[in-house]
């Protein structure tokens, strides 16, 4: 496991977070729509730093009072399996309970058995499959999870 350290992103952050994007998804979010995003501050971007670099990032938004949506966690392929994504989890699991939200809710292509393994193993359960939810046609799964999370494994 390594030890990030985590934090609010800035437009600063800007360009390595548009590279994090690029090496995990093959459709990344766009440079405006995260300038936008992070302008606005609807949704709240924080990563996690390993040695000065960004090793990953996550993005998290009130849907309403009650529920929190996780709209986005990436972590560099060279960093995987050590723990980041947990730790990114865990913090956007403090944000929502800092808003008030009693649960989190997200959506995780069908073919993507890595995120779908690491969502059940955190906590959330499968809620309903979307059909066509991806611009490609890929259908999404719905997950959701109670918070405040299970407490972090030692
Ligand atoms: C999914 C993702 C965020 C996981 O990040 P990570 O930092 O490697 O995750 P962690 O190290 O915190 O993993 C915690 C647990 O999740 C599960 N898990 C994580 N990656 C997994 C994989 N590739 N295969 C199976 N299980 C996995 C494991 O149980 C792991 O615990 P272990 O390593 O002790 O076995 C990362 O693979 C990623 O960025 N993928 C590309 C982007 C993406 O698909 N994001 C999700 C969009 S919905």
């Amino acid at each position: 496991m390594q030890i990030a350290d985590i934090d609010f992103c800035s437009v600063k952050d800007l360009n390595e977070l548009c590279a994090v994007e690029s090496a995990c998804f093959p459709a990344p979010w766009p440079r405006h729509v995260i300038v936008g995003d992070i302008e606005n501050g609807d949704v709240v971007y924080i990563k996690a730093i390993i040695m000065c670099r960004i090793a990953g990032y996550s993005v998290i938004a009130r849907s309403d009072e009650k529920e929190s949506h996780l709209m986005n966690i990436a972590v560099l392929p060279e960093f995987r399996r050590a723990g980041i994504a947990s730790q990114l989890l865990a913090a956007v699991g403090e944000i929502a309970l800092y808003w008030g939200c009693g649960g989190m809710r997200l959506e995780v292509r069908v073919s993507n058995a890595a995120a779908r393994n690491f969502y059940t193993k955190s906590g959330f359960k499968y809620d309903k499959t979307i059909n066509a939810y991806y611009s490609d046609g890929e259908a999404a799964w719905t997950m959701l999870a109670s918070l405040p999370f299970p407490k972090f494994p030692a």
